[in-house]
């Protein structure tokens, strides 16, 4: 009879191949996918970082925290007999039979520069620095292409009536991972857009919190300066000592 397993088990699994080198023929599961054009079998229930990993390629680019949050993993693929082009961070996403998967180490995305304490808070200050802002034809490809599921186009057309709360709301999970911009047929740069709108609606609305003015001040009375000469002074092994009896955040 068949041996029954659970995903999580299946998942676990198949990890073991990149947290212990477990050895091939004791992994159960298989995929056939195609990095760069070329076909390799990989455990299934990796993600697709691991499953490049696996298939002998080391990440010089294109990863960093291998936790979602960098956004630095941004990855397009196509299904086997799928006319549709995916975007995923790799690093997040499973890899399935029949990808074909590409890298993409960055986007060379058009990025103004700025001084926030000279710009007017108003919604001139979008149309300055990004003028194709009002190119967006309302197609939401960026949408479907975000890997953090965030309502780009919303975000775009909330830029586009001035609205900075609202946009840096709607964009605050954004990862600068550039997939939205890379798939726009507007060539906006929705990221660096928000980026400008959430600095200016945190440097004109936001007020600084009380608590944050407290910490600044004892930081420079000199409140942690031994903690932090005793840090830099540290050895390896006193550095891994420290790190092992850290204060942590009860569960
Ligand atoms: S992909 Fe570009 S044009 Fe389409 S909705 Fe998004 S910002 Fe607008
Ligand atoms: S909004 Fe764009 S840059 Fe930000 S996470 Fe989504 S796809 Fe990536
Ligand atoms: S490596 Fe950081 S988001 Fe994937």
């Amino acid at each position: 009879m068949k041996e029954k397993m659970s995903i999580m088990d299946r998942i676990a699994e198949s990890n073991k191949s990149v947290t212990t080198g477990i050895d091939e023929k004791d992994i159960k599961y298989w995929v056939t996918i195609y990095i760069m054009g070329k076909a390799y079998k990989v455990p299934a229930g990796l993600t697709i970082m691991q499953s490049m990993e696996f298939a002998g390629y080391r990440f010089v680019r294109s990863a960093g925290c291998r936790a979602g949050f960098c956004g630095a993993c941004a990855t397009v693929y196509r299904k086997a007999g799928d006319y549709k082009l995916q975007t995923a961070m790799a690093c997040q996403t499973r890899v399935e039979e029949g990808m074909y998967l590409v890298q993409i180490p960055f986007a060379p995305a058009e990025k103004a520069t700025y001084d926030i304490n000279k710009e007017k808070y108003n919604i001139g200050v979008l149309f300055k620095h990004y003028p194709e802002l009002a190119r967006c034809v309302a197609c939401n490809t960026c949408t479907k292409s975000c890997p953090q599921e965030l309502e780009v186009m919303d975000y775009i057309q909330d830029a586009i009536k001035g609205d900075f709360k609202a946009v840096a709301e709607e964009s605050f999970d954004c990862i600068q991972c550039g997939l939205c911009a890379i798939r726009c047929p507007a060539e906006l740069v929705q990221y660096h857009i928000a980026q400008l709108a959430r600095r200016m609606y945190g440097h004109y609305e936001c007020h600084e919190p009380e608590h944050l003015k407290i910490r600044l001040k004892e930081i420079e009375k000199g409140k942690y300066k031994e903690d932090w000469n005793k840090l830099i002074k540290a050895t390896i092994k006193e550095l891994e000592k420290f790190y092992a009896d850290r204060e942590r955040e009860p569960d």
